[in-house]
């Protein structure tokens, strides 16, 4: 089966979390562009949804649902996005597409966090997809340079965030202790957002693979 063939059976097996009746967390990204299409062609009825982006928010407001900005409702039962990397214990790297803030704010008021990935995302140690930092731009060179004293190779993409912001893509790095790596980038003046996802990993993975869907819940 192809990756695209793997990210539509997750997107699909993931409509069994969606609560009819109750706002829907959208997140960002190729998986959840295949998990919108699966929502609409389900016919599922959602009051609204939140989103972690401009490339969702357009998607979905392109297929007739409505978008509500995260400061007109207080928590969000459910949360469906995808991941660059996932270990066993549910943390993940995200912001492979540039949406990491936006998408740890939504899943911090979500109550289940859904992460929907084909079986490459899953790994052992994370690290090995460049770990994505969003900073203020006048901090890149600043920030570049704490990244490369704690090991890392950062390298800044070619990218403005949703926010108006630069990301940097940090290689090398073995993230074996993932909290206090998310708490020692996080305290470098000048960054917004790190993609590590430890603090508020997933509560529920699914994983496509050849054999279907596997489902590890927390
Ligand atoms: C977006 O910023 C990311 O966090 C995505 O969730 C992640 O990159 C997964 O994307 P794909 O579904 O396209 O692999």
């Amino acid at each position: 089966m192809t990756q695209d063939e793997l990210k539509k059976l997750v997107a699909q097996a993931a409509l069994e979390y969606v609560e009819e009746g109750s706002i829907l967390g959208v997140g960002t990204g190729s998986t959840v562009d295949f998990f919108i299409d699966a929502l609409k062609a389900s016919g599922k009825s959602i009051p609204a949804c939140v989103s972690s982006s401009v490339r969702s928010t357009q998607k979905l407001q392109a297929l007739g649902y409505k978008v509500l900005d995260l400061n007109e409702i207080d928590e969000i039962s459910v949360y469906v996005d995808g991941a660059d990397e996932i270990n066993a214990d549910f943390d993940m790297i995200k912001g492979g597409g540039g949406a990491l803030t936006r998408e740890k704010i939504v899943a911090s008021v979500s109550k289940k966090f859904v992460c929907i990935a084909d079986k490459s995302k899953k790994v052992d140690v994370l690290g090995r997809f460049p770990l994505p930092v969003e900073v203020i731009p006048m901090a890149v060179n600043a920030v570049a340079g704490k990244l490369r004293a704690m090991g890392g190779k950062p390298v800044e993409r070619d990218f403005t965030t949703d926010n108006g912001n630069r990301i940097l893509d940090v290689g090398g790095l073995q993230i074996t202790d993932p909290k206090s790596m998310e708490d020692a980038v996080n305290a470098i003046a000048g960054v917004v957002t790190v993609g590590l996802f430890a603090r508020r990993g997933a509560d529920v993975l699914l994983l496509g693979t050849p054999q279907g869907v596997k489902k590890f819940e927390r």
